[in-house]
């Protein structure tokens, strides 16, 4: 399978978020990426639902929604959520990840946990039943415009390698400064979904059309 695209609806211009988003559909992006932050579990504050109500009207892309808020499980509740969408909720954001991932599941989207750079994945181990994605952040969370923490090229082969070695049918997301090259070396890895931000997509030098271009060429061949 080809690598998908999800872009960063953080990254895009705010004042024409409604022009942006009909480009990203025409161009063939396969999700739309949604950094939902709280002030705690990051050090920032980004979108809430209601911007996805609104964008869920002019759009019938599905969403990849990145919770970076501390106990997921209390906000799941504010998301319509539709079959074909992702939530990402982190493992070090909750308690209780197994019972959050149920709810998202009860709520008929797919299940993804996130991991921090310096978050080990035995701690998913237990959990990899209940989950069709595991996002791997490549920064730390919280800003667009930071650089790639290096060794999370080896988490994704590490992830790449457990999933194989077990057949599990679970995607590998990718998340922060994925750049064209970069892009490129995580796909090596085993990438499958690609966060796409100021790095490659909402590169404002080159515009939507160009980048889309180089990023599918990138990440465009099979593993
Ligand atoms: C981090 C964000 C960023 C962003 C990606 O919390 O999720 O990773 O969307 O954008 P760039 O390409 O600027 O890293
Ligand atoms: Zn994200």
């Amino acid at each position: 399978m080809k690598g998908k695209i999800s872009a960063s609806i953080m990254c895009a211009d705010f004042r024409n978020l409604e022009r942006e988003v009909k480009l990203l559909e025409k161009l063939g992006i396969d999700y739309l990426h949604f950094d939902i932050m709280d002030g705690h579990f990051v050090p920032n504050f980004t979108m809430g639902p209601d911007i996805l109500i609104a964008i869920r009207e002019i759009t019938d892309m599905p969403f990849d929604i990145h919770l970076m808020i501390e106990k997921p499980e209390n906000f799941i509740d504010l998301f319509e959520l539709k079959k074909g969408d992702l939530v990402s909720v982190h493992q070090e954001s909750t308690y209780h990840l197994q019972r959050v991932l149920q709810k998202i599941k009860d709520k008929g989207a797919g299940t993804a946990v996130a991991l921090n750079p310096a978050t080990p994945v035995e701690m998913i181990k237990y959990v990899l039943s209940d989950i069709d994605m595991i996002l791997i952040m490549t920064v730390n969370p919280g800003f667009a415009g930071q650089k790639l923490v290096p060794a999370t090229l080896d988490k994704i082969q590490e992830v790449k390698q457990l999933i194989n070695l077990n057949k599990l049918s679970i995607e590998i997301e990718v998340d922060g400064n994925v750049s064209f090259e970069n892009a490129k070396k995580m796909r090596l890895c085993g990438a499958d979904i690609f966060v796409a931000g100021t790095s490659s997509l909402f590169n404002r030098s080159i515009g939507l059309e160009v980048a889309s271009e180089k990023l599918k060429n990138a990440i465009s061949f099979n593993i």
